[in-house]
Parts: structure tokens; C-alpha cells; sequence
């Protein structure tokens, strides 16, 4: 195999410690197991916007466009830059850019130990959802009117296309045959917006017609909460738009132990080949930064589905069972009902691993 560019985004606040645990991982299947990855470590996030005005440029934009596999994202956000523009140029200059239009979240429980839901257990809890990732509220087409007087109108349009909804309801329906799955979930809310919603609702039936051993069923997404956390156990793909995805995805992480458990993969997904963005979920956490709290094993998670992105089939279920044992021995952090710190996580994650190689 070629070698292949990935591009290392540590960023804000928590991101460069969950980051730099990461790159350990990747350095060892380098050293160990002879993968040929090319890491570009990039220093861009508040530190470089405050020192240098500098957000996401383009010989930056242009190098991960044309010449990297994968690019990994630690975190953006930063309490000194309250509008966080910067952020959102580099998150959205990414996730925009490059198509990336499925925001792959597995919400998934690796101990009965880590599931707040009375009565139920870890396998209730395993769903993957796909979150419409390039259009809906997030393209930010709007503006405001008359700022800062008692007449001024604030207005965000919802853009849906065809072919975005299209795109990521097939993706949903990709993944649920190529992992044996007999039903797929939609939740929109098409009972208060009948005009965007009713697209999600047709088109929803339309392409479950190309799959006929799953079945498609629809609900609205404030009943996708409610049964959430009631019983989350007949849903395995859920497919929804931009902002419904991120809300019920912090809720799905709740339901796995938490946003430090939580790994994602944003990519085009008829197209593997082209590149793709892998982060965690949780954000920059600006009061855990620097003290070494933060939660790696959600970019453990990550690095196996950039793992499985890059072709190195079956290391994503290793580092899955890797993350599994580190909680069942409590070997983690203080979130996940342990007591180390997130280099000593790391450390026994790089032991497993290096172990596990044999
Ligand atoms: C996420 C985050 C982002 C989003 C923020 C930081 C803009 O919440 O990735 O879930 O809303 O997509
Ligand atoms: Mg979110």
C-alpha cells in the first residue's frame, strides 16, 4: 500500500491530550506493524487564531483535499474567542469542503457498568446513527435585520436537497445490510415542518424500496428521545438531519457512559476512497484542559474507525476490545468510574496493543 497522509488536528482545550494518545496508537502500527502512515501534525485552533489571526488556510484546505487519507480532529473551542468563527471555519471548512455529508455516530455501551438506564444493560445499547452532515441548519444561510434594536429579526434557513437527503438516508440503509441489520430508523419532524421534513418523510420510503429485506420505520424525533431513554434496545440505525443528529447524539452518548466514550466518523460514504474526518465527540472541555482528565478512549474509538476508513480491516475490533477491558479493569478515567489520568490510560492502551500484536 501507498503510503498514507494523515493530517493530526490536535486543536483546543482537551484535544491535544486526547490527540497526542492518539498518535501514540498510530506511531506503534507504524513501528510494529509496518503501516505506512505519513502523520502531519497541523497546528491550527484558538492558540494559532489568537497569535496570528490565521483560521483554516488554504494551502492547508488544498493539501487535505488533494493529498490526505484522513485527517484527525481533537477539539475546537475556546473560552477567549466567545464567537468561535475560527472554529467553524475549519470544523464546517472540513466537513463542507470536502462532502463529507455522513456524520457516522455509534452509539454504543461497552460495559453494563457505564449504562444509566434503570433495568437495562450494555447490549441494549448499540445503534449507529447517520447524521446528515453538509446541509440543514448548519450552512448558516440567513441573517439578521435590524441587530440590537427590540425590532430585530434573527433568521437561520434549513436547507435540504434531494440529493443530500437522498445521499445520507442510502448510507444509513448501506450500513444496516452490510451489517445485517433489518431496520432502519428515521426521525424527523414532519408533523411542524411539512415542507423540508415531508422531503426527509418521502424520500425516507422511496429508497427503503431498494431494500427490501429492512424494514424502514419513521417516527418523530422528540419520540426517538423519548424512547431513547426508556428503551433503546430496537434501535441499530437511525438515520436524521444535521441538528437533530448532533441533539440525539449527545443523548446517545449519555447512554454509553458519556461524551469521553463517544467516537465518530464523518465521510463520503458511497466514495471510502476519498478522504475523511474522524473526531470525538466531546468537544474541547475548556475546564478539564491541561490536567490531564480528559478521557482518551473516545479517540481510541476513533483512530479504529479512521483504522477501518484507511483499509486495516479487523483493528478497529481490537482496539474495541482494548477500550472494553480498559473499562472493565477500571484502567480509566475518573468519568468512566476510574481513577487514572489520560497519559496512564494511554499508557495501558500502547501496552495492550503492543501486546495484542504478539
Ligand atoms: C458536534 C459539535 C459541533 C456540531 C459544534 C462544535 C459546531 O457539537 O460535532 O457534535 O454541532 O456539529
Ligand atoms: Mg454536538
Amino acid at each position: 500500500m501507498a503510503s498514507k497522509l494523515i493530517a493530526l488536528i490536535p486543536g483546543d482545550g482537551i484535544g491535544p491530550e486526547v490527540i497526542t494518545q492518539a498518535r501514540r496508537i498510530l506511531e506503534l502500527y507504524r513501528e510494529k506493524r509496518g503501516f505506512d502512515l505519513d502523520l502531519w501534525q497541523l497546528d491550527l485552533g484558538a492558540d494559532r487564531f489568537l497569535r496570528d489571526g490565521v483560521m483554516y488556510p488554504k494551502d492547508v484546505e488544498g493539501r487535505i483535499a488533494g493529498e490526505a487519507s484522513a485527517v484527525l480532529l481533537g477539539a475546537l473551542g475556546d473560552p477567549r474567542v466567545p464567537g468561535i468563527e475560527y472554529a467553524r471555519e475549519i470544523l464546517f471548512g472540513l466537513r463542507f469542503g470536502l462532502d463529507l455529508y455522513a456524520n457516522v455516530r455509534p452509539v454504543k455501551c461497552l460495559d453494563d457498568r457505564l449504562v444509566p438506564l434503570k433495568g437495562r444493560t450494555a447490549k441494549d445499547v448499540d445503534m449507529t446513527v447517520f447524521r446528515e452532515n453538509t446541509e440543514g441548519i448548519y450552512v448558516n444561510i440567513g441573517g439578521q435585520f435590524k441587530r440590537g434594536t427590540p425590532d430585530e429579526i434573527a433568521i437561520n434557513e434549513d436547507v435540504n436537497t434531494r440529493k443530500g437527503v437522498e445521499r445520507l438516508i442510502r448510507a444509513g440503509f448501506e450500513f444496516a445490510k452490510a451489517n445485517g441489520h433489518k431496520v432502519v430508523h428515521m426521525a424527523d419532524k414532519s408533523n411542524a415542518m411539512k415542507h423540508a421534513h415531508e422531503l426527509w418523510y418521502r424520500c425516507f420510503f422511496e429508497v427503503a424500496k431498494e431494500y427490501p429485506g429492512i424494514e424502514a420505520k419513521h417516527l418523530y424525533v422528540d419520540a426517538l428521545c423519548f424512547f431513547l431513554v426508556q428503551d433503546p434496545s430496537p434501535f441499530k440505525v437511525v438515520v436524521t438531519n444535521n441538528l437533530f443528529g448532533d441533539i440525539v447524539t449527545d443523548l446517545g452518548a449519555a447512554l454509553q457512559g458519556g461524551l469521553g466514550m463517544a467516537s465518530s466518523a464523518n465521510v463520503h460514504a458511497s466514495d471510502p476512497s476519498r478522504v475523511g474526518l474522524f473526531e470525538p465527540v466531546h468537544g474541547s472541555a475548556p475546564p478539564l484542559a491541561g490536567k490531564d482528565l480528559a478521557n482518551p478512549l473516545a479517540s481510541v474509538l476513533t483512530v479504529g474507525m479512521m483504522l477501518t476508513h484507511l483499509g486495516y480491516a479487523g483493528e478497529e475490533a481490537r482496539l474495541e476490545a482494548i477500550v472494553r477491558k480498559a473499562i472493565a479493569e477500571r484502567k480509566c478515567t475518573r468519568d468512566v468510574g476510574g481513577e487514572l489520568g489520560t497519559r496512564a490510560v494511554g499508557d495501558f492502551v500502547v501496552n495492550e496493543l503492543a501486546h495484542s500484536f504478539g
